[in-house]
């Protein structure tokens, strides 16, 4: 019997008693793979991917997926062999994408701070374009371009100045945020470059943050980002693709972002209004494509009911699930045992989910009703994102093992870390 899916995962839902994403059951991949377990499921990711494709349908576009939120080699492949392009923020991820089959044409490199070296990698592997972020970004990579007898494809990142509404470490495009170039040096930027041997202007960009809920910051850096083509262009730079970031959130405890054909149709209805209809898009979207699609399946430990909190103890931490504690990120926990999740709902201990690490901000959730014991399994949903790539050894604990479910099929795409690969490079005295 199938009971309806998860609210916003679609791919996730209780089939004869039991959490399944698609047609795998949980529990039997955590006992066949151990715990903490990361499963994502392949067709969440291209039906979000679709959503974009939908929206995009007829026109000139090109989806970088942000791999940052999810650098995994087989999610990467899925987004390869959909087509998709590729933004990256480091020579690591260029290395990655590579590896995962991706057509460098297709990868644009973002980040404030790019090296020589990772500008001299992405020019000779032939990446599609460079997100520069600061007007001496622009002569470093002149000069690397020139070295090497290349020239460098570029788009400016600009700050629009926009509030994106969503927390202040994830917001990108204001102005105290140290993030591209400011909207009225912008002008003076795209003439410098454009008088520079190494550079060639092929696009403007922007990313005003992460998250984001609502279509009004989106609407206001069109705006703000079409006049300052109209701007560009009356000075004699022609601006080939406009990218507009990535930065559309998805459904971690009742929140309602819009869908991103709806989002699109709207501001392609701007586009087309102001005369842009027809000209080159890009957009670099992660968590929206990956977010929803993944889990991270824990085992309760022990109970430690106490006067003021009652802690449930799971074998994920924050190492594992870093969101919690950097931006005290809401993520739905719930029992892999229906029965368990029915009766945590209406008769659930309250407790906070927490890990085995040494900090008090360890922690998964707070002040959730659970009726579970050590032994039993619970599911952290909305983990596809910003999860394993952000996870890290702290405590000397194993990177977590990753799996990819296909309907009826499950791929293990990364093994669990073993004290070997944790202490690989190391040197004893
Ligand atoms: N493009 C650029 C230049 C970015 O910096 C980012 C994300 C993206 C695209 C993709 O944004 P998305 O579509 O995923 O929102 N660790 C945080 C999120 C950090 C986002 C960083 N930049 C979190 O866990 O919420």
């Amino acid at each position: 019997m199938t009971s309806p899916s998860i609210p916003g995962q679609p791919h996730i839902h209780y089939a004869d008693g039991q959490l399944q994403v698609e047609g795998c059951s949980l529990d039997g991949l955590a006992t066949e793979f151990g715990t903490p377990l990361f499963v994502y499921s392949k067709a969440s990711m291209l039906a979000a991917l679709a959503a974009y494709q939908r929206g995009f349908s007829g026109r000139n576009a090109q989806i970088c997926y942000a791999m940052k939120a999810n650098s995994s080699l087989g999610v990467l492949q899925v987004f390869a062999q959909a087509g998709c392009g590729f933004d990256i923020v480091s020579a690591g991820e260029l290395a990655r994408v590579i590896t995962a089959g991706a057509d460098a044409s297709k990868v644009i490199f973002s980040g404030v701070g790019k090296t020589r070296t990772e500008m001299r990698q992405a020019l000779e592997a032939g990446i599609g374009c460079f997100n520069v972020e600061s007007e001496a970004e622009i002569d470093v990579l002149n000069a690397v371009a020139v070295s090497m007898g290349k020239c460098a494809p570029i788009s400016i990142r600009v700050n629009p100045n926009v509030d994106p509404k969503t927390h202040p470490y994830i917001s990108t495009g204001l102005k105290g945020n140290k993030f591209g170039i400011a909207h009225e040096r912008t002008l003076a930027t795209y003439q410098h470059a454009a008088s520079l041997p190494g550079l060639q202007i092929v696009g403007i960009d922007c990313h005003i943050g992460s998250q984001i809920t609502e279509e009004t910051p989106y609407l206001d850096a069109m705006d703000r980002m079409l006049d300052l083509v109209e701007s560009i262009e009356a000075a004699g730079i022609p601006i080939h693709h406009i990218d507009f970031g990535g930065g559309l959130g998805i459904d971690y405890q009742g929140d309602t972002p819009p869908a991103a054909d709806a989002l699109w149709a709207k501001l392609l209805t701007k586009l087309d209004a102001r005369g842009f209809g027809q000209r080159k898009l890009m957009i670099e979207p992660g968590r929206s494509l990956v977010g929803n699609a993944g889990v991270c399946v824990t085992e309760v430990l022990f109970m430690k009911p106490g006067e003021q909190k009652n802690f449930c103890i799971v074998d994920a931490a924050m190492n594992d699930l870093p969101r919690p504690a950097m931006y005290q990120a809401f993520h739905t926990i719930v029992p892999l045992d229906e029965a368990l999740h029915v009766k945590g709902s209406t008769n659930g201990l309250v407790c906070d989910v927490v890990g085995p690490v040494c900090e008090s901000g360890d922690w998964i959730g707070r002040d959730r009703p659970l009726a579970v014991q050590a032994g039993d399994r619970l599911a952290v949903l909305s983990a596809g994102a910003y999860c394993m790539s952000m996870s890290s050894n702290y405590n000397s604990r194993p990177k977590a093992a990753e799996i990819l479910v296909d309907g009826q099929n499950h791929h293990l795409i990364r093994v669990r870390d073993t004290m070997a690969d944790q202490m690989r490079g190391e040197k004893l005295l």
